[in-house]
């Protein structure tokens, strides 16, 4: 095995193939891994790994522990700890039962004992993870047999990991070998912070991604979008960016990226008045060509050899490919005043009777195969759109439906309507292990209780998003409101619309922290939402946590569904604050809490500076953010800010600030700019929450 970078090693297994996640995603500036810490080694080497080609592809055997605990491969709904499972690293857009694929599968794992492990392929890997042990290794068992008292299948079925010898079985099909990169602890927040370094450090969004989205109804027009926009702004509802749905386009399944002019006669005009409120647009598309765009012509010969629903597949892994695509939407829409891209479609349909997409036979002319390009095709997107702004010297941000291994700088965010709520809440924690992001979107809800519950948690994601795609008017003016589950009376709208603005006010609040939380992200690897296991992995009661969650360093959420009027929450050792009373409450337990419908529990860390800013009706270019900083508990504390332009890439010569926030044990404040661009936040006030300073 060769140490490939700082804590990252490379072993390469039989005769990996050229055309790789590594080779074609991942910079070759990406920055260093953190500093090891004392005793960060990989807890098996080189010659305890075995591999073999076999008639179907290529195996490779990883030594694994009885105990040990499997936790990433992407985008993940329906399991946390993936221990005692099989994981198929397909992309599909209809992942219905727990099977391992996804919208974004990663062939990436951290284990418990510390260390990632990232399988450099594009092909449809597929991990056992302690199920099957070698022919014979049971006959020895010490175990004493059980007796089966229970048969049902729930019981017979039940999740079983094979016993004795065990290891994390890798399959890699259609292939002969294949480079595996392993990513040293000693934690896994240190393996998982490596892997995102090592693929290039966090995305920074600009900053008015982070205030609030709306998705508009697929039917509108220019009319009423305008209108629509104009209400948000006279009754005070925050919101950044509007997004338009496919009926923007002359056609869109395949797509022409063209204007429907009966639908936007003016496209500029709209854009302007959009513009001047302070909006961001945002424009649905997928990647599949329609004959009648302009695009055709040129992407012909650069294409797959099948098309999707009419329109060609672009071969996006060729640069040229890459640049007749951006270039396209450079000029005719960035240029323009366009913001972002919602990606659609990328992922492919399998187990749909429609089962749209390319197929896995597929040929492109850079080389790849249907499978590969499955896996590759939404990372390639990102990538394509990503170098559209940025040869404008622009950020941008926006939502995808597909990614695979290193995407972490990549600033789009995964998105799918088909979960419930929980499952959308288990993605955001699972999304944050391997470099992905997630937006728990807020849709067409079953009720205005579902609706504020959603609501409560999408505001503490990384895209606080409406997708108001199937319904013509906004959620919070749903009339199917009367009883919730347990058959009591639902608020009146009126206090639907006011809990609503409450929690898009919050979000803007917190718009300071986010950056700078998402700076961390690109700086140090460090995810903006983790799971406890992450930072709390030596408490094991963590280990199973999937439906509470830290976002940033100091705040952790803990999100309510439809139907709960309480719920258990654990707190890690230490000291926490309820964010809404300042109540305080010991760690190092689990507490039930009473959430009335208004309330989502958040709990802030002891120990902390929390800045908090005047809620605005969005993020314009010369936004100044009134702070008010919170410092919770007694002792030394500090929060560092961050600071820029908001949408330039001048952030990545060095153009930026960061402000340094320190309260002393005795109540000694400061708070030190350091850098010379012109200053976004003002501190408006310091409060103190049981800090042991007498004012
Ligand atoms: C779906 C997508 C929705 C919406 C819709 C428009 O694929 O998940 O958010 O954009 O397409 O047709």
């Amino acid at each position: 095995m060769n140490q490939f970078c700082s804590g990252v090693w490379c072993g390469g297994f039989g005769s990996p193939e050229v055309i790789t996640p590594v080779g074609v995603f991942r910079a070759a500036d990406a920055p260093d891994a953190p500093p090891l810490e004392d005793g960060a080694v990989l807890p098996f080497w080189r010659g305890d790994i075995i591999s073999r080609e076999t008639g179907r592809g290529f195996v490779v055997e990883i030594p694994m522990k009885n105990e040990e605990g499997f936790y990433g491969f992407g985008l993940q709904f329906h399991a946390f700890n993936h221990a005692g499972r099989r994981r198929f690293m397909k992309v599909n857009s209809d992942p219905v039962t727990d099977t391992g694929e996804s919208h974004a599968p990663v062939p990436f794992y951290v284990s418990t004992t510390g260390y990632g492990l990232l399988v450099d392929t594009f092909r449809y890997v597929t991990f056992y993870l302690g199920t099957n042990g070698a022919k014979g290794s049971s006959k020895n068992c010490t175990e004493p047999v059980k007796e089966h008292k229970e048969f049902s299948e729930q019981s017979l079925y039940a999740l079983k990991k094979a016993k004795n010898e065990r290891c994390v079985l890798i399959e890699i099909p259609n292939c002969e070998g294949a480079d595996i990169y392993f990513f040293e602890g000693p934690s896994m927040l240190d393996a998982v912070r490596r892997y995102n370094l090592f693929s290039g450090g966090g995305c920074l969004p600009p900053l008015w991604a982070l205030g609030n989205w709306y998705r508009m109804y697929g039917g509108s027009d220019q009319r009423q979008v305008l209108k629509l926009a104009e209400q948000f702004r006279e009754s005070k509802i925050p919101v950044d960016v509007i997004g338009l749905e496919p009926g923007w386009h002359t056609h869109s399944y395949s797509c022409t990226y063209l204007w429907n002019k009966n639908l936007y006669p003016e496209p500029e005009v709209l854009m302007e008045k959009l513009n001047k409120q302070g909006y961001h647009i945002n424009l649905w598309e997928h990647v599949f060509v329609h004959p009648l765009s302009e695009l055709y012509e040129k992407l012909e010969e650069h294409s797959g050899d099948y098309e999707v629903w009419g329109g060609l597949v672009p071969d996006l892994a060729d640069k040229k490919t890459q640049d007749i695509f951006g270039g396209y939407h450079r000029e005719r829409f960035i240029d323009k005043g366009i913001s972002g891209f919602k990606l659609d479609e990328c992922d492919n349909s399998d187990f749909n009777p429609s089962a749209w997409s390319f197929p896995d036979l597929s040929s492109f002319p850079s080389g790849l195969d249907g499978e590969q390009m499955h896996s590759a095709l939404g990372l390639l997107y990102q990538k394509t759109i990503e170098g559209a702004f940025r040869d404008r010297g622009l950020r941008t941000f926006g939502g995808v439906r597909s990614s695979w291994a290193l995407a972490a700088g990549s600033p789009f965010v995964l998105y799918s309507d088909l979960y419930d709520h929980r499952q959308f809440v288990r993605a955001l924690i699972n999304a944050g292990f391997s470099g992905l992001l997630w937006s728990p979107e807020v849709r067409s809800c079953e009720n205005s209780e579902d609706f504020i519950r959603r609501l409560q948690t999408v505001v503490f994601s990384p895209q606080s998003l409406l997708n108001c795609w199937r319904i013509p008017n906004p959620p919070w003016f749903q009339t199917d409101i009367a009883k919730n589950l347990a058959g009591e009376p639902m608020p009146e709208r009126d206090s639907i619309i006011a809990i609503t603005r409450k929690y898009l006010e919050l979000r803007m609040r917190l718009v300071p922290y986010l950056y700078s939380s998402f700076w961390r992200y690109r700086l140090e690897g460090l995810p903006p939402v983790r799971a406890l296991a992450l930072d709390y992995q030596d408490d094991e009661r963590t280990h199973a946590i999937d439906d509470q969650f830290m976002l940033g360093d100091s705040l952790l959420i803990a999100p309510v569904f439809r139907g709960e009027k309480s719920r258990s929450i654990f707190l890690p050792s230490g000291g926490w604050y309820d964010f809404w009373t300042h109540e305080r409450f010991d760690g190092g337990r689990a507490l039930v809490y009473d959430a009335p419908l208004d309330i989502i529990p958040v709990f802030v860390k002891s120990g902390v500076i929390l800045p908090l800013a005047d809620s605005t009706q969005c993020v314009e270019e010369h936004t100044l953010f009134r702070l008010t900083l919170l410092c919770f508990g007694s002792g030394e504390k500090h929060f560092t800010l961050y600071e820029d332009d908001g949408t330039s890439l001048a952030c990545e010569e060095g153009k930026y600030n960061t402000v340094v926030l320190t309260q002393d044990a005795e109540g000694g404040i400061a708070a030190v700019r350091n850098g010379m661009e012109a200053p976004r936040y003002d501190v408006k006030e310091w409060k103190y929450v049981d800090c042991g300073i007498l004012l």
